[in-house]
């Protein structure tokens, strides 16, 4: 029997079916505990799913929301999962996460939903910072915390989420040379404007994709480049060693069984070796310090040799790829397929998991970038993550759309809460182009 004088003990979970930023419905869930504190999370969810990431569960009743309602997600998290963690101590993260992958029974924790299974898991996090009276970051590692992330900021959508010609998925601005994180946000956010402004003058539409960044009908690569460093430069900085540019080309929604295709009609064809050339020439054109999925996610031999051909000059991330799986990180970390990793909690399914998956890639000394979905809410946990974790980077989309500021907007909070403690530093070597 669960002690009866302990205040984190779980007395209770409810959840209700909400929208996400795309008018999706998703999960959020509130942990009540005995001592009257409540943690609420809600989950985000993605557009460019990697292949291997563990499962949502939509109800696929075509009368509600085409299908995509979570209804039954939400019924499993008031059913099953209240039945299983009710009673348990809040405190003990791993022990409920632990409970919730079994209780769960499958591999991709898909039977009750990872939908389900991550909102009860963040929120019983948030529950347990509430009962301690400790910042959400200081619950999830203790005292130690104090490093804020450099923003890596989507200005230009292209591929599934926007509905441009652009082949590459996202092409974000790094203000890596600011002193500390707020000033690194107005960085980004002024060149956000400028680049509003070149756009325009160009005669090029300024309406915004998914993760807030414009979608304009733009010809090329290059172009997209060519217009991010005139704004880097309008906005009155160096392109490079002040803000740079980091590309999630998201190469596996390019890619099918005759290989890589970039312009729009998709008559052209690549390999994974032509790719990793254009990016070795973008690379000595532009001040790209990131690359993210460059190639497809099931590329394996491609990854290595892009990693050993470019790996000492650039940032590669692997998303799609690692899934935020710890096993698939160690294979990757023996193998060479990256030197980097993109950390999405809903990938994988709990906070612990998620934990573990930062620890692998530390310790192998991989960067770490902490990275929301293209479908969003409002919920910041990702903001205390990227603290907690000492990650170093986050991705949150551009400096524009609600749910994309509640990030920022909270380490700015974060930033100020730990005054002089705040730690702000660039992973990135001061790089120009060549
Ligand atoms: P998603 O894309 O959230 O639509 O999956 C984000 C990414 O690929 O990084
Ligand atoms: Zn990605």
């Amino acid at each position: 029997m669960p002690d009866a004088a302990n205040g984190t003990t779980i007395s209770a979970v409810d959840a209700d079916e909400i929208l996400d930023s795309r008018g999706w419905p998703t999960v959020s869930v509130r942990v009540r505990l005995v001592d009257g504190s409540i943690g609420s999370a809600s989950v985000p969810a993605g557009a460019s799913t990697g292949r291997h990431e563990a499962a949502e569960r939509r109800d696929g009743n075509p009368s509600r929301f085409g299908g995509r309602g979570v209804q039954d997600a939400v019924a499993a998290i008031t059913g099953e999962i209240d039945g299983a963690v009710r009673g348990m101590d809040a405190a003990e993260q791993g022990t409920i996460d632990r409970a919730l992958t079994v209780v769960d029974g499958t591999a991709n924790k898909g039977r009750l939903g990872a939908n389900a299974i991550l909102a009860v898991s963040l929120a019983v996090a948030r529950a347990a910072a509430s009962s301690r009276r400790v910042p959400l970051y200081k619950q999830i590692r203790g005292g130690g915390a104090h490093r804020l992330p450099v923003p890596l900021m989507n200005v230009i959508n292209g591929g599934r989420h926007a509905d441009n010609g652009l082949p590459f998925q996202e092409f974000m601005i790094v203000p890596h040379g600011a002193t500390n994180f707020a000033e690194a946000l107005r960085w980004g956010a002024e060149v956000y404007h400028a680049l509003a402004d070149t756009l325009r003058k160009r005669g090029h539409r300024t309406a915004v994709g998914d993760e807030g960044g414009f979608a304009p009908d733009l010809a090329s690569v290059h172009e997209a480049c060519d217009l991010i460093v005139e704004a880097i430069t309008a906005a009155g900085f160096t392109p490079g060693p002040q803000v740079a540019i980091a590309l999630d080309p998201a190469a596996s929604s390019f890619h099918d069984a005759d290989g890589y295709h970039l312009t729009n009609a998709g008559r052209d064809r690549h390999d994974s070796t032509d790719l990793i050339r254009f990016y070795a020439d973008w690379l000595d054109r532009y001040p790209i310090v990131s690359i993210e999925d460059g190639l497809a996610e099931d590329d394996f031999d491609g990854a290595a040799e892009m990693t050993s051909a470019l790996g000492s000059r650039v940032q590669l991330v692997g998303d799609d790829m690692f899934v935020t799986d710890p096993a698939r990180i160690r294979e990757g970390v023996a193998a060479g397929r990256a030197n980097a990793v993109l950390i999405k909690p809903n990938q994988i399914g709990t906070l612990t998991d998620t934990l573990e998956a930062i620890r692998v890639a530390q310790q192998a000394g991989w960067a770490t970038i902490i990275s929301h979905r293209s479908g969003e809410t409002e919920d910041s946990f990702i903001a205390d993550l990227a603290v907690a974790t000492g990650a170093g980077q986050i991705k949150a989309g551009a400096p524009c759309r609600g749910e994309r500021l509640a990030k920022y907007n909270r380490l700015l909070a974060i930033e100020r809460e730990l005054g002089q403690a705040a730690v702000f530093q660039s992973p990135f070597t001061q790089r120009s182009p060549s």
